[in-house]
């Protein structure tokens, strides 16, 4: 395999690596960087929970090459908390049981806060729509949905959506 040098923006840091050119981004993230927030499930493409967001689009980071990644902004759940202090959708999963043994609950908060970002506002059906990629094997999905929909809330300073 070819060495290819990489620079991409991760979280709140600029990355400089050489790496071989096919090693896919989620064993940049975990093996190379020691990020491990971001799981191995299926490695895939099936079970979401290698989520990440590159220019603001969850995207499955076991089948992203980290060398398109170049010149790219990439967010993991490292970067979602602020200085330590919780983000609110972490805060709504603890608060709501949305997290059991917790393999899921990386991705789902990465493709909740992809929704968020985009749409401060969702209903209940968007909410479904954008977790649908991302499988959870403890919980039913019904906490994890009140979850987002408690920590959109949140966000929009307590207000629920009208009708
Ligand atoms: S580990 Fe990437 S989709 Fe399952
Ligand atoms: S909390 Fe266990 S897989 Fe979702």
């Amino acid at each position: 395999m070819n060495r290819i040098p990489l620079r991409f923006h991760l979280n709140d840091a600029e990355i400089g690596e050489f790496i071989d050119s096919g090693t896919t981004l989620l064993s940049l993230l975990r093996d190379k960087l020691g990020l491990t927030a971001t799981k191995s499930g299926c490695n895939q493409g099936s079970c979401g929970a290698c989520t990440v967001l590159i220019n603001g689009a969850p995207q499955l980071s076991c089948l992203v090459l980290a060398a398109r990644c170049e010149g790219k902004s990439v967010a993991t759940l490292e970067g979602v908390s602020d200085n330590g202090t919780l983000h609110p959708l972490q805060r709504a999963f603890m608060d709501g049981f949305a997290a059991q043994c917790g393999f899921c609950t990386p991705g789902m908060i990465i493709a909740a806060k992809a929704l968020l970002d985009r749409n401060p506002d969702p209903d209940r059906g968007e909410v479904i729509d954008a977790i649908s990629g991302n499988i959870c094997r403890c919980t039913g999905y019904e906490p994890i949905i009140d979850a987002i929909l408690a920590a959109a809330a949140e966000m929009r300073g307590g207000k629920r959506k009208s009708a």
